[in-house]
């Protein structure tokens, strides 16, 4: 009797104690806003200030507050926040006070209603904070449902300025904003990398965007019920077979400990619910319980794990095993050991995961484990979140930075930049300034119907290639000591070659914009690029191929033959491949096949091509998105590298250049980027393996119909080669003519360029290399192979001949070819010796 009460005694301290931590934190900023709302509004017992107030300033051209008496969403939760809006018609910014610096919730809330004639779902729109991008080029979905968005930034100055900047000639506009801090804890630097394993520091200065927070085995917890005004979601949706997981309830108290998960962390509520597995009574029984959860497979996710042993009679008797993605990241895991010995306390564990199975999911399982005898078969979870991490280039929506997209037209960033600083007198030059640049742009689509943003030539190379262009003449220029051919077309010529941008003579189109069949006054055939004027990427790209190109000579590359700049436009014209990409002659199309010498010969050109952009200038030029598409055939299958407008120059040379951007086609990736956030010569090393594959195998590198151990034709083929049985795999037609020695070859040395570790990769010099001895090994037998000793040693002056010949070359000025480069002579009649000395 004496301990019941005591028990009982205790328990009714450790709720009050709860009690008092739920109330305990008091977010220092607390700004919760209901835009265009005339009155104050209280949701979830949170009350949202009317539209405008001292607290925090915003500066907008125009005053328009937007409202709407249907009840359309008043079905949808916080629908009263939904009646109002705030409309901006040109780049408009909120600036917060920050009180205390750290993590702070930044939540929006959109619905798109009419109003006066405005049709709010064609609203298209960036969201920015001073360093990070939340939403680009956005439009809310579906026009009968409401969009909720959940960020969290750690602001460290002084202010939070939340920029709203229509896109093109849109409008923005947001129905409810808040920024709330966060607690310090709940965030903090100890995120493990899944795969490889790993720390992952870095995530408390990265921005996050809410994609799942889900509640396991639990009903919806709606921002009342939670600590933070948090939603969390049931987990069924997610579930992959729900027949092998069962809900788990507790009533009990969960017991948070000092140095532990808080209730900020996440309410009893999701500690106190959980899955397991549905056979939690059986023994000897061994599956998963699995979510699966899509998501864009471009970013690394943060990916938290509630657990809270919930459903052990005694300690030590529950170990189970947690996979992210199909990677282990517990083993084991035994809750006790980590919770120190109490029962129904709650454990959290954070690991980064990056998308690089072809999915496009995030897969969560829990099985248990096999390796502790005696022990439950079970496992359980509590709870998940999953928070998408900003990409390099700082954004959360796309590959455009904020400086991209607050800079291009400086109708977008005056508003905000001056009106902060200035207040109300800027509001004046901002008026002045809006209405000149809108003077200019009428002006300037007068002439031109085509207006795009104020570009001009002002990269590093306006001083080499500006005015002096002669009306399409060739010109010889001199860029740094680089001497280089280009042409500077007339506008008027590039419409006539291309009839006037014919949409049926639309060739490719890619993130800079269409390419277009083109045909010069003297019969020159020509594929025309033009930047299309959305493309934000497209200034700096069109700067990149333009400099790059205008230095870059070589008989594996594509040449730029010239460009436009005229009335804006972003042209360039280059050689015109007559049969296409690499890829179209290995599936998809009904090309007739290529045979494996074709292959060999174009792999060994391209190859060529690569081995001279990471060694043939002072600095090395990462190619970054190396696959088959960007591989062009000319009449006689010459194979050339194409699309240099996502180079950069290596890291290691120049450090201001190292890769801000990821840029790259999946499939390809070097997964090494994951782990070091760096592009690298031996990143195109890796690229250049899978296109590798796919010219063996003739198929996709993903193909997402295929069973799922067959999707990645990487990892797929890798499988094989594995076994020594690559020859299970490859393209049917062409199979049979294949020499198993040559195959034998090729297959190490595609392993060898997809190795883990770009260390581990060799150069592209060495892969040209294997794949000449490649060739040979498919030739040998229809070759003469009586070579004898005099004529081995006979054939190494031929190297030095080689390297002297494209020396010559470059001073010529004809092809600037590298020292390093092993030309484009065919290195065979050296093979056919090697061959042959191996053979003895
Ligand atoms: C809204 O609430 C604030 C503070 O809570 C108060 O100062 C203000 O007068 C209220 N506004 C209206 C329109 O009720
Ligand atoms: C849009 O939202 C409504 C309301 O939730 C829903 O019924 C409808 O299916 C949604 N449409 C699409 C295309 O998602
Ligand atoms: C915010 O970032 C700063 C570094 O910029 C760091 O020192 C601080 O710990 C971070 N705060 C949180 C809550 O992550
Ligand atoms: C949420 O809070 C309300 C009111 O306080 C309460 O009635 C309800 O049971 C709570 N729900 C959960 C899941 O805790
Ligand atoms: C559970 O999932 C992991 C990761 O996908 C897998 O390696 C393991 O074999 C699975 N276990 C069972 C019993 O299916
Ligand atoms: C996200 O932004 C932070 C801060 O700007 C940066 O340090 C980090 O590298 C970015 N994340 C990625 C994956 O590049």
């Amino acid at each position: 009797m004496g301990t019941m009460s005591l028990r009982l005694l205790l328990w009714i301290t450790l709720i009050t104690s709860l009690g008092c931590a739920r109330g305990a934190f008091s977010p220092p900023d607390n700004y919760l806003i209901d835009c265009g709302s005339s009155s104050n509004v209280t949701v979830d017992s949170r009350a949202f200030a009317a539209d405008r107030s001292s607290s925090w300033s915003l500066t907008t051209p125009q005053d328009i507050l937007a409202s709407t008496s249907s009840n359309s969403v008043s079905s949808f939760p916080n629908s009263a926040l939904y009646q109002t809006a705030r409309v901006f018609t040109s780049a408009s910014s909120y600036s917060f006070p920050i009180r205390s610096p750290g993590r702070h919730w930044i939540r929006l809330y959109f619905f798109p209603f009419s109003y006066q004639g405005t049709d709010l779902t064609t609203a298209k729109f960036s969201v920015t904070t001073q360093n990070f991008v939340l939403l680009d080029n956005f439009q809310v979905p579906n026009s009968s449902a409401p969009m909720f968005k959940e960020y969290s930034v750690n602001i460290t100055s002084s202010n939070l300025i939340l920029t709203f900047a229509p896109s093109g000639d849109s409008i923005a506009f947001v129905n409810a904003i808040e920024v709330v801090s966060i607690p310090d804890a709940l965030i903090t630097d100890g995120a493990q990398m899944a795969n490889p394993a790993g720390a992952f520091p870095g995530v408390p200065t990265m921005a996050m965007e809410t994609v799942y927070r889900v509640n396991m085995g639990g009903p919806l917890i709606t921002p009342l019920n939670d600590t933070l005004s948090r939603r969390w979601v049931p987990d069924q949706s997610f579930l992959l077979e729900r027949n092998l997981a069962k809900s788990v309830v507790s009533s009990a108290p969960i017991t948070y400990q000092d140095g532990g998960p808080t209730p900020e962390t996440a309410p009893q509520s999701v500690y106190g619910t959980a899955v397991e597995m549905s056979t939690a009574s059986v023994s000897n029984v061994n599956f998963n319980v699995t979510w699966e959860f899509p998501v864009d497979a471009s970013y690394m996710y943060f990916v938290r794990f509630h657990f809270c042993d919930i459903v052990s009679k005694n300690l030590n008797q529950l170990y189970f095993n947690v996979y992210a993605n199909s990677w282990a990241v517990a083993r084991d895991l035994e809750l006790a050991k980590v919770t120190a010995q109490v029962l129904a306390s709650p454990y959290i564990m954070d690991f980064v995961v990056g998308i690089t199975d072809g999915s496009g999911k995030v897969r969560i399982s829990i099985g248990p484990s096999t390796d502790v005898p005696g022990a439950d078969t079970n496992a359980i979870l509590n709870g998940l979140e999953i928070m998408k991490l900003n990409n390099s280039a700082g954004s959360l929506a796309g590959q455009t930075s904020v400086s991209d997209v607050v800079s291009p037209g400086s109708k977008k960033s005056m508003g905000p930049i001056l009106g902060a600083v200035f207040g109300a007198l800027a509001a004046v030059i901002v008026a002045v300034a809006i209405f000149v640049v809108f003077r200019r742009q009428k002006l300037a689509k007068k002439h031109h119907s085509k207006t795009w943003g104020p570009f001009s030539m002002n990269g590093g190379i306006s001083h080499s290639l500006g005015s002096k262009f002669s009306n399409g003449t060739l010109t010889t220029i001199t860029s740094g000591q680089h001497t280089i051919l280009s042409f500077r077309f007339p506008f008027v010529v590039i419409q006539d070659a291309t009839n006037n941008f014919d949409e049926s003579w639309v060739i490719g189109v890619g993130g800079f914009g269409k390419v277009y069949k083109g045909m010069l006054k003297d019969d020159t055939n020509v594929a025309v690029k033009r930047g299309n004027p959305r493309s934000q990427q497209g200034l700096n790209e069109f700067r990149t191929e333009i400099e790059l190109l205008s230095r870059l000579r070589h008989r594996h590359l594509v040449s730029l033959i010239g460009y436009c700049d005229e009335q804006n436009e972003m042209i360039l014209v280059y050689e015109y491949m007559e049969n296409g990409t690499l890829k179209s002659h290995l599936y998809g199309s009904d090309h007739p096949i290529l045979s494996w010498k074709q292959r060999l010969e174009i792999c060994i050109g391209a190859a060529r091509g690569l081995h001279y952009l990471h060694t043939g200038q002072t600095k090395a030029i990462i190619h970054r998105d190396v696959k088959s598409a960007n591989i062009l055939l000319d009449e006689n299958f010459l194979a050339k590298v194409a699309d240099f407008g996502l180079s950069k120059t290596g890291p290691e040379l120049d450090q201001t250049h190292v890769s801000t951007a990821v840029k790259g086609s999946f499939g390809y990736l070097d997964p090494e980027y994951f782990r070091r956030q760096q592009l690298t010569e031996k990143s195109d090393v890796y690229s250049f393996g899978v296109v590798l594959l796919e010219v063996l195998c003739a198929r996709p590198v993903i193909d997402p119909t295929l069973p799922r151990e067959m999707v990645n034709l990487a990892e797929w083929a890798m499988k094989w080669q594995r076994k020594g049985q690559l020859e299970q795999i490859i393209d049917s037609r062409i199979a049979a003519t294949i020499r198993p020695d040559s195959l034998r070859k090729f297959g190490e040395t595609v392993e060898k360029c997809l190795a883990d570790y770009g260390v581990d990769r060799p150069s592209m010099g060495d892969v040209l290399w294997n794949l000449e001895y490649v060739l040979q090994l498919q030739e040998v037998p229809a070759r003469d192979t009586d070579l004898d000793s005099v004529n081995r040693i006979a054939e190494i002056p031929l190297r030095v001949q080689i390297v002297s010949n494209s020396e010559n070359a470059a001073e010529e000025g004809v092809e600037n070819a590298s020292r390093n480069d092993l030309s484009g002579v065919s290195m065979s009649r050296v093979f056919s010796q090697l061959v042959k000395a191996e053979g003895r």
